[in-house]
């Protein structure tokens, strides 16, 4: 076994570490505490080649693996975990696209994103249904020369400065998984509705809204997969996705560690360095142990993608591992900061509360282990 990275791959990391340093980390704080979107510093990422990793050399892309996606992802989200919700988003509303678009659809909604910095929503969660995703109502309805989507959706990433919206809905929500498909929404289409943004606890960089589709009139040319294969396009979208949220998390962790390393190096207590202390070198090993692990869990996550193995097991195990674990550090290492640890003079504090939404969104740290459990009891 080689864990070894070639040339090109160290060459993103740097590219992607360089960009978070120098673009991301300077201006975190600041789109931390208004809210604004900070497109500009996206736009910057696009013509740095750091965004749509999963866009095929084909369509214009650069043909990134899975592996390559997450080692990139990784930095990017030691540079601000929020903004890069914004910048995986545009991954996971794709991803459906490549998974089961035709050569047509991809080039016609693929190829757009790599001549122009444009963004893109991934459109599965509602109000009423979000870790079940199968009982989700939005109606995707077949009315002879197109499709008529009707229903609200909620927490959608980039949901209001999007250009295209990859939507689940049914025909018939009692036929639960077996009734979904998949349609893409270009922007401006009659009948979107683009709810306010919502004010959150982290990743406030990060355009979450509600969207409705009222009565929004699709052609039929833009249906992913078959009727009733929306369900499949998911599933498999998110075994995609999920180590590329397990990467962000890994980041965040890193970040997180790095600087309880260098603040338990610089503070002093009862005339040392607090670093000296076994409480504390106990915090950060336990950082280093659980950061290291994900990792690895990450890599091998995304490698099986790349090797076209099913990875639902690992995929899910990787991102409840690093995401738990970036709780973990991340409140140690406020700890280890004490009462500067609380103070938005730091940029702990921010890590914290962006820390908590990775256990959440993309399937809450409760559905990977349901997804987990699962696997395990079907393989036996
Ligand atoms: N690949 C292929 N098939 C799969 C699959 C996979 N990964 N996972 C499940 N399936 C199949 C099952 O084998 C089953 O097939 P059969 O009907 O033929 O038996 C079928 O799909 C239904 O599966 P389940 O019985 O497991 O379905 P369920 O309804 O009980 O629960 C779940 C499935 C895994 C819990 C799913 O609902 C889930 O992942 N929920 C979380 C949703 C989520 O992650 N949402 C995040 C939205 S994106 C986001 O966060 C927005 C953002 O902007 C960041």
């Amino acid at each position: 076994m080689d864990f070894s990275l070639s040339s090109e791959q160290k060459e993103y990391q740097e590219l992607a570490l360089k960009f978070a340093k120098n673009e991301m980390i300077p201006n975190a704080a600041k789109f931390d505490e208004s809210g604004e979107f900070p497109k500009e510093i996206f736009e910057k990422a696009w013509q740095a080649g750091l965004l749509n990793t999963c866009v095929p050399v084909e369509y214009g892309g650069a043909g990134f693996s899975n592996l390559d996606a997450v080692l990139i992802g990784e930095c990017l989200a030691y540079g601000c975990m929020g903004m890069n919700s914004s910048m995986m988003a545009n991954d996971l509303a794709l991803l459906p696209i490549v998974i089961a678009g035709t050569a047509e659809q991809k080039k016609k909604f693929l190829t757009p994103f790599t001549e122009k910095f444009l963004l893109a929503s991934f459109c599965l969660t509602e109000p009423e249904n979000g870790s079940d995703a199968a009982g989700i109502k939005t109606s995707i309805v077949d009315k002879g020369d197109h499709y008529e989507v009707n229903g609200n959706k909620m927490w959608i990433t980039n949901g209001g400065y999007a250009d295209l919206y990859v939507v689940y809905g049914t025909k018939d929500a009692s036929l639960k998984n077996k009734g979904i498909s998949c349609v893409v929404v270009p922007k401006g289409t009659a009948g979107i509705e683009i709810g306010k943004k919502e004010d959150k606890l982290g990743h406030r960089a990060s355009d979450t809204r509600a969207i409705t589709f009222n009565k929004v009139k699709v052609p039929k040319e833009n249906l992913l997969g078959k009727e009733g294969e929306g369900w499949q396009i998911a599933m498999k979208t998110l075994d995609h996705s999920r180590p590329l949220v397990a990467a962000s998390a890994v980041g965040g962790a890193q970040r997180a560690m790095d600087l309880a390393v260098k603040y338990a190096l610089e503070r002093k207590q009862f005339g040392k360095s607090i670093s000296e202390f076994q409480a504390v070198q106990f915090m950060l090993a336990e950082m280093g142990m659980r950061t290291e692990a994900s990792r690895m869990l990450v890599y091998q996550a995304a490698w099986m993608a790349d090797q076209k193995i099913r990875n639902t097991k690992v995929a899910s195990i990787a991102k409840a591992m690093a995401s738990d674990g970036l709780m973990q550090t991340a409140t140690d290492a406020v700890q280890i900061y004490g009462g500067y640890g609380y103070s938005k003079e730091y940029p702990i504090e921010k890590i914290f509360r962006d820390a908590k939404l990775l256990q959440i969104y993309e399937g809450t740290s409760q559905i990977q282990r349901m997804v987990i459990a699962r696997e395990l009891l079907r393989s036996n």
